[in-house]
């Protein structure tokens, strides 16, 4: 464990967990002390988990203001080592995060893309969180692939791949390893000052230089609202800033599932295919905005329009599922395991049982609610409901339908991937609920609703 900095307090004063706990669930407060007390006892091991989980919901309740926010992220920055990469990546050190969403795999597309166009993309990223889906379980479902990387790994894949992406560790802001398996299962995770310290100590400690948050908004997403969004936003590039990284936030619309398909082997295929091209018109929105964003950011490019057309070019000359493969290669994923994936042939584990679902009306598409179809993926077993639950990387959803488009009575709009051999009559309902259809036209909105900075 390594001691965040010290305190010091008057003489006969002893800090301990009840005292913070109390002054947070009166309201009160914390100093930066305070803060690191809390953080250094996560990695210490002497606050207990019902005090943790306690923890969370009294800042969930009462809020932190903008210093604790700061004082918080630092110090789980602190909770570990922080990585330290050549003098001559410093100009070019690059990621993305999202807040999350469902059938959001931009990481595992975008990452490999951003590395094939000189960017270096030290990527520490998370799992699933409530409904969403989280990037890291995606990932595992292809055998073999570790998500553990120590630094020496990290080197080589930046220097071979050009990109990594591996968890919050033991030793690589291990407070948040904790801080988010306790949120996950404790109903605070929509918070904006968790959300921030959660994301910002990742990115500062991973040595990035160079951000761009999707944050989601919408009905799936945790800010189920615009105003939370850019509240979110703002607290992004402020409270990065002051810890050496810039920021751009790209608010995007999660009311429908994004791309074909939800799950975690169904999403590694299809950002498989998005890299040889084949993409959904939001997938491929997403990518360009977020793409562009750190490319211009970067000095890579001039402008959004070389910006654009660079990433057309790594993704049509292949280089950027060769650097898709190096990752791969250097996370632990043997070579026929990696040309099979490429070729399409079955790798992943696929679940034994298929569910159709039919629309039960004629007309245009107006909505399809990511939420239920997130809680049912949850349900599936592609989310953890516990601490301790297994994810199933075979189940998930196939979505054939998105709004704006047409849809015929009996058409099959969704397809469930289950592992056991019959779907319930509830998920089977509340799927059937999931679409709604329109008798009049309805057109798709952009998915993009704002690129800020500051
Ligand atoms: N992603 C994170 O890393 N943390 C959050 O709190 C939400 C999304």
């Amino acid at each position: 464990m390594r001691e965040i900095s010290n305190v010091k307090f008057d003489e006969g004063f002893q800090m301990n967990t009840a005292h913070i706990l109390k002054k947070k669930r009166d309201g009160g407060e914390f100093t930066k002390e305070e803060i690191e007390y809390f953080v250094s006892s996560l990695v210490n091991g002497s606050i207990s988990e019902s005090q943790i989980g306690a923890m969370l919901m009294a800042m969930y309740i009462r809020g932190l203001t903008y210093k604790e926010t700061v004082d918080l992220t630092r110090a789980m920055v602190f909770s570990g080592e922080q990585l330290q990469w050549d003098l001559q990546w410093q100009g070019v050190l690059a990621d993305k995060h999202s807040t999350g969403g469902i059938g959001d795999k931009i990481s595992i597309v975008l990452a490999p893309i951003l590395a094939a166009c000189g960017l270096k993309v030290p990527m520490i990223s998370g799992r699933s969180l409530e409904h969403t889906g989280g990037t890291l379980d995606k990932l595992e479902s292809i055998p073999g692939l570790m998500v553990d990387l120590d630094v020496c790994q990290m080197q080589k894949a930046l220097e071979h791949a050009g990109c990594f992406i591996t968890a919050a560790t033991q030793s690589l802001c291990p407070a948040d390893k904790t801080l988010y398996r306790v949120r996950d299962i404790t109903c605070t995770v929509d918070n904006i000052h968790l959300i921030v310290s959660s994301i910002i100590s990742k990115k500062v400690a991973s040595g990035t230089k160079f951000l761009v948050v999707d944050v989601k908004v919408g009905r799936a997403a945790f800010c189920k609202t615009e105003e939370m969004g850019r509240a979110l936003a703002r607290d992004l590039i402020r409270v990065s800033a002051e810890l050496g990284v810039t920021t751009k936030v790209v608010l995007s619309r999660m009311d429908e599932p994004l791309g074909r398909c939800a799950g975690n082997a169904l999403e590694v295929i299809e950002a498989v295919q998005c890299l040889t091209g084949d993409m959904s018109p939001q997938i491929s929105r997403i990518v360009l905005v977020l793409g562009v964003n750190l490319l211009v950011m970067t000095n890579i490019c001039k402008n959004e329009a070389e910006a654009e057309k660079l990433i057309q070019k790594v993704i049509k000359e292949g280089s950027a599922m060769d650097r898709f493969c190096r990752m791969l290669s250097v996370q632990g994923v043997n070579e026929e395991t990696i040309t099979r994936l490429v070729a399409g042939e079955q790798v992943l584990p696929m679940a034994n049982y298929t569910t159709d679902i039919p629309a039960v009306e004629t007309g245009w598409v107006s909505g399809v609610d990511a939420m239920i179809i997130g809680q049912v993926c949850q349900w599936l077993g592609a989310c953890r409901r516990t601490t301790s639950s297994q994810i199933d990387p075979s189940v998930g959803v196939q979505v054939h339908r998105r709004v704006g488009d047409q849809v015929r009575w009996g058409d099959v709009w969704l397809t469930v991937h289950h592992s056991s051999p019959s779907l319930s009559a509830q998920v089977y309902d509340s799927l059937t609920k999931a679409i709604t259809i329109s008798n009049t036209e309805v057109k798709g909105q952009d998915i993009i609703i704002e690129v800020i900075h500051q």
